[in-house]
């Protein structure tokens, strides 16, 4: 999504955002549609006895939209990151369960609320807490040191939110979790990002629809993503809060779920450095398919393509590879999103041979070629059937 906003949108965003947060910071009350302070923590059930002795100016600062220490346990010991921790209420929370062998590292965007969060770390001497003034890339060179990444009320806010998915996967360790509250848009916003540029401080502008990003977290790579609860607050009438949790792959997952290499030979062309200018056409590249060893190539209009539930149904209950790798369902993409993707497309080359795993080495190699042949969008899209019906085909095991 943040590929329609210019560059000139997105410092307006992170300006607008500064701006906000810096009258927040001086003034939490009154920004917000929902309660704020301690009546925000009580509204989200905080356990009473984690904050039953914050000092009254501390809870006074939060802004938070959920309560992410409802989502699972943060243990003693634990590194824990809160992203956009505000004036530091949550961080500050997980730095007392994680205790003094623990550590908490709290980032935010705005100055002024960073200065508050120093300020409330004092007020309740945390010794095992640290904040600093930034967005997540600040924290290149940190990779797998996090157990658990809190966020509360952030990603709304973000306009990349997929890269920041992307972060925050590589900054966890292996098994490590994430637990957000957030904001997500619950009717039709405009599709038009441009549009949404103003309500975005108001919470509104950036939400995206839940589904869109548990899809996001799932393309990422986390797993045992789940939409908990909703939070029953709303920054807008247009949004809607919800817990999400999320989990990484622990480091025998990862290792069983490498997808395995396969070794069929793959020359570049010589040159690495800029894509050529496009000197073939749809139907060459047809025709380099069907050297690479496939049986039928065919260029077909993307209109032509039906791309239907039953498809990901017939997988879900009766495929015997369902959930076993990331090439089949849960793990690939949602129907919408592959819609989405053949949206952007007007015609495409229908690979099919003898064998899948073949046939999706095919695709990869013609779209490497149509790129640096100067077909910039080239991308390959593969559809493993192990069903029997209308999926298949007769004599087509696999077709890309
Ligand atoms: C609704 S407030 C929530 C603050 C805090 N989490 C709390 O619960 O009190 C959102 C915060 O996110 C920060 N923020 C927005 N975009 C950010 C980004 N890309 N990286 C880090 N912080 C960001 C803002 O400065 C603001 O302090």
């Amino acid at each position: 999504m943040v590929s329609q906003l210019s560059i000139r949108d997105l410092e307006q965003i992170d300006a607008g955002i500064r701006d906000k947060y810096k009258k927040v910071a001086a003034a939490p009350g009154g920004h917000f549609r929902y309660p704020t302070g301690r009546d925000g923590l009580k509204g989200l059930q905080y356990d009473n006895q984690l904050i039953g002795d914050l000092p009254d100016a501390v809870a006074d600062s939060f802004c938070g939209v959920g309560n992410p220490f409802s989502l699972g346990e943060i243990p003693a010991g634990a590194q824990v990151l809160d992203i956009g921790c505000g004036a530091g209420v949550d961080a500050l929370l997980a730095a007392k369960l994680v205790g003094v062998s623990g550590r908490v590292l709290g980032l935010d965007l705005t100055e002024e609320m960073v200065q508050n969060a120093n300020k409330n770390k004092k007020a309740v001497s945390a010794g095992n807490v640290d904040f600093q003034v930034g967005g997540i890339q600040k924290l290149s060179g940190m990779e797998g040191r996090f157990d658990v990444v809190i966020s509360n009320g952030v990603f709304n806010l973000i306009p990349d939110k997929e890269a920041t998915l992307q972060s925050v996967y590589r900054l966890l360790k292996p098994g490590g979790r994430l637990f957000m509250a957030d904001q997500f848009a619950s009717q039709a916003l405009s599709k038009d990002l441009k549009d949404r540029v103003a309500t975005w401080f108001q919470g509104e502008g950036g939400a995206v629809p839940e589904m869109e990003f548990l899809a996001a977290l799932k393309r990422v790579g986390f797993v045992d993503v789940e939409r908990v609860s909703e939070t029953g607050f709303n920054s807008s009438p247009k949004t809607i809060g919800l817990l999400v949790r999320a989990r990484k792959l622990d480091a025998e997952e990862q290792t069983s779920q490498t997808p395995q290499k396969i070794d069929v030979p793959y020359t570049l062309p010589e040159s690495r450095s800029l894509p050529a200018p496009q000197t073939v056409t749809i139907d060459d590249m047809a025709t380099r398919a069907l050297e690479m060893g496939a049986k039928k190539a065919k260029v077909i209009d993307t209109d032509s393509v039906a791309i239907e539930k039953w498809v990901k149904w017939k997988c879900i209950y009766g495929c015997p590879m369902y959930g076993k790798n990331g090439y089949h369902p849960p793990m690939t993409p949602e129907i919408d999103e592959v819609r989405e993707v053949m949206g952007e497309y007007s015609r495409a080359i229908l690979l099919s041979g003898e064998e899948g795993q073949l046939l999706t080495e095919i695709a990869w190699r013609l779209e490497g070629e149509a790129y640096h042949k100067g077909f910039y969008k080239a991308f390959a899209l593969t559809a493993l059937s192990m069903g029997t019906g209308p999926a298949t085909g007769a004599g087509s095991p696999g077709s890309t």
